[in-house]
């Protein structure tokens, strides 16, 4: 069901980028880390489809979701524009979540720029069930290490990295030579997706990837979002809306 929330804030974080917090009482109750947004906060059918985001924070007291965003094309470029009080509604939350098992004790979230905005609601979650979060982060400049800040007051252990040289996962790999971790967690990029799972293979832990796909729908109606999966040695179609976004690395890469 669409809700109708409200725009409570929206800041420009550096250029081309941005952090809204919207009021929506009941998502931020029900949602869990790694879910997803469809949202509408124009007026008329133009653009046409809603615009999905993922959940980068929940403040339950205060019933607030945040978005931390990008500015792309035509959707973004309206985001970017919101004023507290704006209509903003919502189609949600949507999808599966990211696993947190209860007997994980350290977990690695690995992430790029932007890319790594469902990481944050994960870290805190993580860190609420008491689990040792290491948070490295990739970007081609300081100012896109998004969130640093939040991850090292939650008391994660933060690690941002702006050398082009130096792939991201490297760092996960330096402390997997002396600490063991029961998982690891990604979004978006296949080359972080495949390292992840050489990473797996070599020091035996989970591994779990949010995936973004145009989507139309969101909901698993309309097949606009349908990647390839394998089960049992087989290929097969999911719908990231609804399948996911979230599966386990083992069936993203053979
Ligand atoms: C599950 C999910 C979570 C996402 N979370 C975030 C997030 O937290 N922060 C963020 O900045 N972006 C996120 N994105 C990407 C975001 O949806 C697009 O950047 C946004 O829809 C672009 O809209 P636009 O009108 O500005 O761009 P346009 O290029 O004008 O959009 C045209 C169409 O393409 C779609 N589209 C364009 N780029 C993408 C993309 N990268 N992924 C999916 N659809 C796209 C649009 O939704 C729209 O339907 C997420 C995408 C998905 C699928
Ligand atoms: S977006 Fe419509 S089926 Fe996934």
């Amino acid at each position: 069901m669409i809700q109708n929330c409200t725009v409570v804030k929206n800041t420009t974080i550096c250029p081309g980028y941005g952090r809204i917090v919207i009021s929506a009482p009941e998502i931020s109750a029900t949602a869990l880390p790694g879910q997803f947004v469809m949202t509408k906060y124009w007026d008329g059918n133009s653009p046409f489809l809603l615009r999905p985001f993922s959940i980068n924070a929940v403040d339950r007291n205060a019933g607030t979701i945040e978005i931390l965003y990008k500015v792309i094309g035509e959707g973004t470029r309206l985001l970017l524009r919101l004023k507290e009080g704006a209509d903003f509604l919502i189609l949600g939350p949507l999808g599966n979540s990211f696993p947190l098992n209860p007997n994980f004790s350290r977990i690695g979230i690995v992430g790029r720029g932007v890319g790594a905005a469902p990481m944050r609601f994960l870290a805190e979650e993580a860190i609420k069930q008491g689990k040792d979060v290491f948070v490295y982060i990739s970007a081609s400049k300081e100012e896109y290490l998004f969130d640093r800040r939040f991850y090292q007051e939650m008391g994660a252990h933060f690690i941002g990295s702006c050398d082009p040289d130096k792939m991201v996962t490297s760092f996960l790999e330096e402390d997997l030579k002396s600490n063991h971790f029961d998982a690891a967690y990604t979004c978006g990029s296949n080359r972080l997706i495949r390292d992840i799972k050489r990473l797996m293979d070599t020091y035996r832990l989970e591994g779990y990837a949010s995936l973004e796909a145009h989507m139309a729908c969101g909901v698993g109606a309309c097949k606009g979002c349908v990647c390839t999966i394998f089960e049992n040695g087989e290929e097969k179609y999911a719908h990231v809306c609804k399948d996911g976004p979230v599966f386990p690395i083992q069936k993203l890469v053979k």
